[in-house]
């Protein structure tokens, strides 16, 4: 294949954000360090939400100013709060996050899609105005399905994506939120997409909910589509979505390029170890397809 892939780990935003056992500043920091040293370019590293609704991430300014230099780094702002603390930690790659589906907006930020697309235009003003040259994603969750509403047109999908490009985002991530999605459904949609935005607009975000990520990721990649999310070792969920289980794994997707011959700059094995530490302080063995068979390979199964 001759392709660039890019990829944007999750793991230390999605993968902790709904994980109960509080993680350590320093235990997220070096977690980072490790997914950096592997290979990764692009890690959004916190949330600057309100500490009330995920208290995990409620040290998002203290982790900001200690991240170690190397990768991009960007944060996921909620609200006009959630940006004025980013802006005040220097932060110039921002994710807002918005929803396909109503109930999922209500549910999950407390806003109709219509308000939080208000809400989304109010915060790219005055980001654009502090950082003209910062970066901006949004994230489309509930693209296929929502956990309260069911299934979501493709249409209605594209219709709040074409939005969020309008209104200035430099790229959607379009958001498997609860890991329904077949390829024949991401097919569809991707066609769809691409016949109204520039595919450098256009990014996956697949959870792995029932197994189908991958397949996915390969469908959408195979249409042209570049940019991918997934997390170390897989972790991963939505506090607002009952259902949704853990990211694609990062392990699973470089493993998945790499031997499809396309160069995705992440050392697999140094991957494989850096989830380990936070797996063992949630109490949690090792399960991306991947890891594990780096580890059989090396006979170091943890
Ligand atoms: P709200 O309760 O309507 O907001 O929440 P509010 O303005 O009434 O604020 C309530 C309290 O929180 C106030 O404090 C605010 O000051 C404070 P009090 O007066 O009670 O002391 N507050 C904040 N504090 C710090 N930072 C902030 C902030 N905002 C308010 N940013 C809000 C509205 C959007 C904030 C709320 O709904 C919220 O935070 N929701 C969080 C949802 C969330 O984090 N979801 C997970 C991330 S999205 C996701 O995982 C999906 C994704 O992975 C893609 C996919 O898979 O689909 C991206
Ligand atoms: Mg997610």
């Amino acid at each position: 294949m001759d392709a660039n892939v890019r990829i944007v780990e999750v793991g230390p935003r999605d993968g902790l954000q709904n994980e109960k056992t509080p993680i350590s500043t320093s235990a997220k920091l070096a977690f980072i360090e490790s997914l950096a040293k592997s290979g990764l370019k692009e890690i959004e590293a916190t949330s600057f939400v309100s500490p009330k609704w995920v208290p995990q991430l409620g040290d998002a300014a203290e982790l900001w100013a200690q991240l170690p230099s190397g990768p991009e780094y960007s944060a996921l702002v909620p609200n006009v709060k959630g940006l004025q603390r980013a802006l005040q930690c220097g932060v110039d790659r921002i994710s807002f996050f918005t929803a396909a589906s109503e109930a999922f907006t209500q549910k999950n930020i407390n806003m109709t899609i219509e308000e939080s697309l208000v809400a989304f235009e109010q915060i790219l003003d005055e980001f654009r105005e502090v950082k003209p040259n910062g970066h901006v994603r949004a994230y489309l969750s509930t693209a296929f399905e929502c956990p309260y509403a069911g299934r979501i047109e493709p249409e209605q999908t594209l219709s709040v994506a074409r939005r969020l490009v309008n209104l200035g985002a430099d790229e959607v991530s379009v958001s498997d939120t609860i890991g329904v999605a077949v390829p024949t459904e991401v097919s569809h949609l991707t066609k769809l997409l691409l016949e109204h935005l520039p595919k450098n607009k256009i990014a996956y975000h697949f959870h792995d909910t029932r197994g189908t990520a991958l397949a996915n990721l390969a469908k959408a990649f195979e249409l042209g589509v570049t940019t991918f999310d997934s997390s170390a070792a897989g972790l991963g969920g939505c506090p607002y979505a009952p259902g949704a289980g853990g990211n694609l794994a990062t392990e699973d997707l470089v493993y998945f390029f790499e031997r499809s011959g396309v160069p995705t700059g992440v050392n697999l094995p140094e991957l494989a170890q850096a989830s380990l530490p936070i797996l063992e302080l949630l109490g949690r063995r090792p399960t991306a397809k991947a890891q594990l068979a780096v580890f059989s390979e090396q006979r170091n199964c943890p």
